[in-house]
């Protein structure tokens, strides 16, 4: 065989053998999903279905998810929950318009924008997790927000957020609801919440739909995911809306995945989350005898999000010893760690995981885990207009005075300091600086 850079990194990764409190949810597990998938790998013919034609198993499949999860309609990507939320959005704003938008999401919402040509009107979240954290948008905020611009198509949440930070769903689903508004959920991370002790399920909440990457935290091949609906206006063309953005190869294992974790959450879902609630419940308590807190308030109960810097470790440092130990997380920062636990990770991955918490020496907080954000810069233009514009990367210090071409989000707190479209202010070059972020594109 000729050299094979990426395979060969993929079964060296293996040969580390590490605990994975990373996506994807399944963890390799050899109980989580078949291995004979390949012999699965099929493609659109007369008994298997159509993703976007669906009438036949997909659409039994996409069903039987629907009825687990109370939508009115459920939907089936092999595109991740990007796809999901690309759909999500047209069937709010088909033609652009405006939205109100939690300023923390992922960047796939960003360009979706600028797909659709929505004009975002941006709600803050309020500093309710912890030194580090974005914290959470409030239903004052989207009350006041909702008031100002009477015109909004929908409001888009994220939640939990990567920290596994949960935002006050049923209070501001009914704020949406008093003022008629849909409230769209990215719940990339929370496609489990309906499995806990208590059903934290946006869905289940009062959202009228949620995107849900359900690889990230369930035993699905990566891409797969769901678009649940509670919004019966938005049924109706809710399949254009996938096929308008998805490949016309979907695959057929992930989606037998999909259908599968279906299968595995109705006959031990609950079980294996009550377990794992209470697993991951004993780690963050010896975090905490260590010094080391986890996001304060309503938070996803199996998320660990180890608040490093408030025990004098830099979150890359303790990243660094975690994997000394075998464990590979799933993102650090600055002020912390964050890992994705599932059911598909063994008794001995906690062990090590403790083992290397138990490892880490704590010492005096690291105040630079809480900088002071600068004011939100003037959107001069659409982020279509700033998106589809040609760019140039110049330095920070040439960039200043110019207009954004992509986000700038420096960690913590994960609050983007600049969208694209929006002015890069002499105090958002100088905050840029600081975070050792020298050069930034800026449309031409
Ligand atoms: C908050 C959030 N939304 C959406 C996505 C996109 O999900 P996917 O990778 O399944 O397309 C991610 C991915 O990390 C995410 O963190």
């Amino acid at each position: 065989m000729t050299d094979t850079p990426l395979y060969t990194a993929l079964l060296e990764h293996r040969q580390k053998n590490r605990a994975s409190f990373h996506t994807p949810g399944h963890k390799n597990a050899p109980d989580a999903i078949p291995p004979d998938l390949l012999s699965l790998d099929f493609t659109e013919l007369p008994d298997t279905d159509s993703l976007f034609e669906a009438e036949g198993a997909i659409l039994a499949a996409e069903q039987q998810a629907a009825r687990l999860f109370g939508a009115k309609r459920t939907l089936f990507s092999a595109g991740g929950c990007t796809l999901c939320l690309q759909a999500m959005l047209y069937l709010a704003a088909p033609r652009g318009g405006t939205i109100l938008f939690d300023r923390v999401l992922h960047r796939s919402v960003v360009h979706t924008m600028a797909l659709l040509d929505i004009t975002p009107v941006w709600i803050l979240p309020r500093p309710t997790a912890g030194r580090g954290l974005p914290g959470r948008v409030e239903s004052r905020d989207v009350l006041s927000a909702l008031r100002e611009h009477p015109d909004a198509k929908a409001v888009f949440l994220t939640s939990p957020d990567y920290y596994g930070v949960l935002a006050d769903i049923p209070a501001i689903s009914a704020v949406c609801r008093e003022a008629e508004v849909p409230l769209l959920v990215d719940n990339a991370h929370g496609t489990h919440l309906a499995f806990l002790k208590k059903n934290l399920h946006p869905l289940f909440l009062g959202a009228s739909a949620t995107a849900c990457s359900a690889h990230k935290t369930l035993p699905v091949l990566t891409g797969g995911a769901w678009l649940h609906l509670a919004e019966p206006s938005f049924v109706p063309d809710a399949k254009r809306a996938m096929a308008l953005f998805g490949s016309t190869s979907p695959s057929y294992p992930v989606m037998a995945s999909l259908d599968l974790a279906r299968a595995w959450l109705e006959e031990s879902g609950r079980a294996a989350f009550a377990a794992l609630e209470d697993r991951a419940s004993a780690v963050r308590e010896l975090a905490a005898r260590q010094g080391i807190p986890s996001p304060e308030g309503g938070c996803d109960p199996v998320r660990l999000t180890l608040r490093t810097a408030e025990a004098g470790i830099p979150g890359k440092d303790a990243a660094g010893l975690l994997r000394k130990h075998g464990v590979e997380p799933e993102y650090a920062d600055v002020a912390q760690v964050v890992l994705i636990a599932t059911p598909f990770n063994s008794e001995s991955d906690f062990q090590r995981l403790e083992t290397a918490i138990r490892a880490l020496r704590p010492g005096k907080a690291i105040a630079e885990a809480a900088p002071a954000l600068p004011a939100l810069p003037p959107m001069l233009l659409t982020p279509r207009q700033a998106l589809l514009s040609p760019a140039e990367e110049l330095p920070l210090t040439a960039a200043a005075g110019r207009i954004a071409a992509e986000t700038a989000c420096p960690c913590p707190p994960g609050v983007p300091v600049v969208m694209p479209g929006e002015k890069i202010t002499d105090e958002i070059a100088d905050f840029l600086h600081g975070y050792g972020i020298f050069s930034l594109k800026v449309v031409k």
